[in-house]
């Protein structure tokens, strides 16, 4: 059982416009709930590309399966292809199956909620684990590493710059004269330490836990999941054929940020310097922005999956 409930689910598989027939990528396959979705409205004749960095996603999925006579008959007809994989590598595992152009692509970023809540992964402050936090655990190194090793200035940096943490110096600062005495090993252990130096006049102002923005820089940067997303974005917007449509939810305002400038500066017509009489650039926009401001869940939603609440759907087409 996936105890993953998906986010904006209507919304997102809706904004695709899907048909009969059309080949859609769901990049980050998770539980499984959109791609579900997805078969729904593109079978007979689509085709789902579900690729997911973590294998334990994919293996639980293909078990579940096997109970399920639809989604076993989908598998072995290659309707569903599993793809373990970061989705950073889109062109090529396109061009591995021969596939040119997609006629939309989604991807709901981050983690799910069995990843959380499989302690021995290290993602969640709430849960004893070692600090691992790496969604594919082949490959990269580890939170445990970077905590443990990392000069003061990248300590600094990762938090203030992945987590938006104000407090990035003190506990930076933090990190590096515990480990003096002892190497960081679990998640309590890190949670303790923050909840410790934490300055009490901020905490008892917050809405979350003092450890919250640590944690998300700490898997931001063992994922290196802002690099992963630049190369991504540039890839779907190149395979995806013109109509197509691509939706993107994401669950920090980094990873907003960072979506919403890119569709923006894909969106720009002429970028000549202002006053030129005529354009000299020549440049066209590529895509078309679909959601001005971004779909956020409505208090239904939050209230049902409280994971919910930090969610951002963005959807472009490609012009
Ligand atoms: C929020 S969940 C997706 C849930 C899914 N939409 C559903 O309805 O079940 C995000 C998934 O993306 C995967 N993921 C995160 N970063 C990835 C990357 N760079 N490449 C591929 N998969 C990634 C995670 O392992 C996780 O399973």
């Amino acid at each position: 059982m996936t105890k993953h409930i998906p986010v904006l689910l209507e919304e997102t598989i809706g904004g695709l416009y899907l048909k009969k027939g059309d080949i859609v990528v769901d990049a980050t396959f998770g539980g499984g709930g959109y791609t579900k979705e997805i078969l729904k409205r593109v079978l007979p004749g689509g085709k789902v590309i579900a690729i997911d960095t973590d294998l334990s996603a994919l293996t639980s999925f293909t078990e579940r399966a096997k109970e399920d006579a639809f989604l076993s008959s989908v598998l072995k007809q290659e309707a569903l292809v599993l793809v373990q994989s970061n989705y950073s590598a889109l062109e090529s595992i396109l061009e591995e199956r021969g596939i040119e152009t997609i006629d939309a692509l989604v991807a709901d970023l981050g983690f799910s909620s069995d990843q959380i809540e499989a302690g021995e992964r290290g993602l969640s402050f709430l849960l004893r684990g070692p600090l691992d936090m790496r969604l594919n655990r082949e490959v990269g190194i580890t939170a445990g590493e970077i905590v443990n090793t990392f000069s003061l200035e990248a300590l600094e940096k990762i938090l203030r710059d992945l987590g938006d943490e104000s407090e990035y110096w003190r506990i930076a600062q933090s990190i590096v004269k515990t480990r003096e005495e002892k190497s960081f090993t679990t998640t309590d252990e890190l949670r303790e330490m923050i909840e410790r130096v934490y300055p009490k006049s901020k905490r008892y102002k917050m809405k979350i836990h003092p450890a919250t923005k640590t944690f998300q820089a700490l898997r931001i940067a063992v994922n290196e999941e802002e690099k992963h997303l630049g190369d991504f974005l540039k890839q779907a917007k190149n395979r995806l054929r013109k109509g197509g449509k691509i939706a993107i939810v994401t669950f920090h305002s980094g990873e907003d940020k960072k979506v919403k400038q890119f569709w923006k500066e894909e969106a720009e017509g002429c970028i000549c310097p202002p006053g030129f009489p005529i354009c000299k650039c020549g440049n066209k926009p590529k895509v078309k922005i679909l959601t001005k401001k971004p779909i956020i869940p409505t208090a239904e939603e939050i209230q049902n999956n409280p994971r919910a609440r930090s969610a951002k759907l963005r959807i472009v087409e490609k012009i």
